[in-house]
């Protein structure tokens, strides 16, 4: 069972029934109101290692939870740490590691670790559960984009791609550092600037692929996204193993899973394969009205960014141009 299906069951159980909840199950995280100008904003997210180094691992799968924070507008405050371990595989020694790599972020994201909870599990996992305050004027959901808005995507994509070349040798740790890098940076700079500037809608890039959560931003709307594939950042060494076949087998569920919704312009299939190539800790995707650009860039300053597409009026589909 997927994470979307999950997210459907708990939807059904209607939980946007207490009048409280802003933003119930389907969005990067649930907004729950404190009082009239301040809600909190909740999440959890864990991973399987997509590197070897147990201190990145935690480093990576704690920026990754907490973007989802991020990628609402919210600032966090909390987190718990969740661990899915087999007591004979793993030495004490290599857990500490993983923490201490999450405490390392966790720091930087100014955010409190305030306890956890670990299991026996066959497979490696680790991740957190993300707490925050968000101003309720002030929500980036994942729906809302306009007509006339740029798209705008924070970080390259491939990781899931250069994370499977990983695991076959096929990669040394060394030429994975630009994505590497790029998953242990926080959204935080990204999401202040979509705040700052006034966008109309933020997600994060994770598992479902720049296409898939690209469609979750437009899924029932009026709103079409067309988004250039030539545009789009991808890191060094990715387009290599693509041609060579390595790609991870979420890509090609999530493709099948967009068929329908996807009008293909002239790409190649391993050109949408890598569109939907999952990842692992990715951008901000925003949507920003043109007007507001310059504000952006300026509140982004060193950071980088890039122009993917354009929302305008449609059926809630992607144009692939
Ligand atoms: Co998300
Ligand atoms: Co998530």
């Amino acid at each position: 069972m997927g994470p979307a299906d999950l997210e459907e069951i708990i939807k059904a159980l209607e939980p946007e029934r207490n009048p409280a909840v802003i933003v119930g199950p389907g969005d990067d995280a649930g907004v729950f109101a404190l009082d009239e100008s301040t809600a909190i904003v909740e999440t959890v997210d864990v991973i399987t290692p997509v590197v070897n180094d147990p201190f990145t691992f935690g480093a990576v799968s704690a920026v990754n939870s907490l973007s989802d924070i991020y990628a609402m507008g919210g600032r966090p405050l909390t987190a718990l740490a969740v661990l899915g371990f087999s007591s004979c595989d793993y030495e004490p020694k290599v857990i500490k590691e993983i923490l201490r790599g999450a405490a390392h972020i966790l720091r930087q994201a100014d955010t409190a670790l305030m306890g956890g909870h670990s299991f026996e599990d066959a497979e490696l996992k680790f991740g957190l559960s993300v707490t925050g305050t968000i101003d309720r004027a002030r929500i980036l959901r994942a729906s809302g984009a306009r007509p006339g808005d740029a798209l705008l995507l924070t970080k390259p994509i491939g990781v899931g791609i250069l994370s499977t070349a990983l695991k076959a040798g096929k990669l040394t740790d060394k030429r994975m550092k630009p994505a590497m890098d790029s998953m242990l940076t926080l959204n935080g700079r990204a999401s202040q600037a979509a705040l700052s500037a006034g966008a109309s809608a933020a997600t994060d890039v994770t598992g479902f692929g720049l296409l898939g959560h690209a469609y979750n931003m437009v899924r029932g709307s009026d709103i079409d996204f067309e988004i250039k594939a030539k545009d789009i950042p991808v890191f060094p060494g990715v387009r290599e193993f693509l041609s060579s076949g390595l790609i991870p087998e979420g890509a090609y569920n999530n493709l099948r899973f967009l068929e329908k919704v996807i009008e293909k312009g002239k790409t190649s299939e391993d050109e949408r394969l890598l569109l939907c190539d999952p990842q692992t800790s990715g951008g901000l995707l925003i949507a920003l009205p043109e007007a507001s650009m310059t504000l952006f860039k300026e509140a982004m300053g060193t950071h980088p960014f890039f122009t993917i597409g354009r929302a305008v009026k449609g059926k809630g589909r992607l144009r692939l141009l």
